[in-house]
């Protein structure tokens, strides 16, 4: 299985090092296909708030594969990088790597996924991205 160094995968930001523990496992005892997507979840969220200065919600999984098995133990690394904006929503590209243990720094990908966010007010309600606010102001 082809491993990769850290510095071959920069062009998308670490947003996320997490360790998946026993209590993320399923019943064959493998991380549980739910504990990746809600951290992938929470990792695209990252640059969508980031670009949405403020609430945003996922409204779609646009995509999502599990490329290969994650094991509780392993150390899971997740990269983010915003693919498109619109009017009021963000797209966001995920990929998941794991390392695992003694930890040498070579990363296998595991998943890979695109998310899309919608930025919300404090109703919940979709507002406008906040780059293009001004775009409709005549003067
Ligand atoms: C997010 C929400 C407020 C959007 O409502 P809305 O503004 O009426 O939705 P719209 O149909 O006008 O779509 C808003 C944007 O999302 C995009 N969008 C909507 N559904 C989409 C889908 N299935 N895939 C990709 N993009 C989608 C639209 O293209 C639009 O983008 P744009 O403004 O950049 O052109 C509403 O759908 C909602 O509350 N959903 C539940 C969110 C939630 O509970 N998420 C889980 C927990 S965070």
């Amino acid at each position: 299985m082809e491993t990769l160094k850290p510095e071959h995968i920069n062009y998308k930001e670490l947003i996320l090092k997490i360790m998946p523990m026993p209590a993320d496992a399923n019943v064959n005892g493998d991380v549980f296909g739910g504990w990746i997507m809600s951290q992938i979840d929470l990792a695209a969220s990252v640059p969508a708030t980031k670009v949405a200065s403020g609430r945003v919600a996922t409204v779609a999984i646009n995509s999502m594969q599990f490329i290969s098995a994650i094991k509780i133990g392993d150390l899971v690394n997740i990269f983010a990088r915003i693919i498109k904006t619109g009017r009021t929503s963000i797209t966001v590209s995920v990929t998941v790597y794991t390392e695992k243990r003694p930890f040498q720094n070579n990363l296998i990908k595991a998943a890979e996924a695109v998310l899309t966010f919608v930025a919300t007010d404090n109703n919940g309600k979709s507002r406008i991205l906040p780059s293009l606010e001004n775009k409709n102001d005549t003067n």
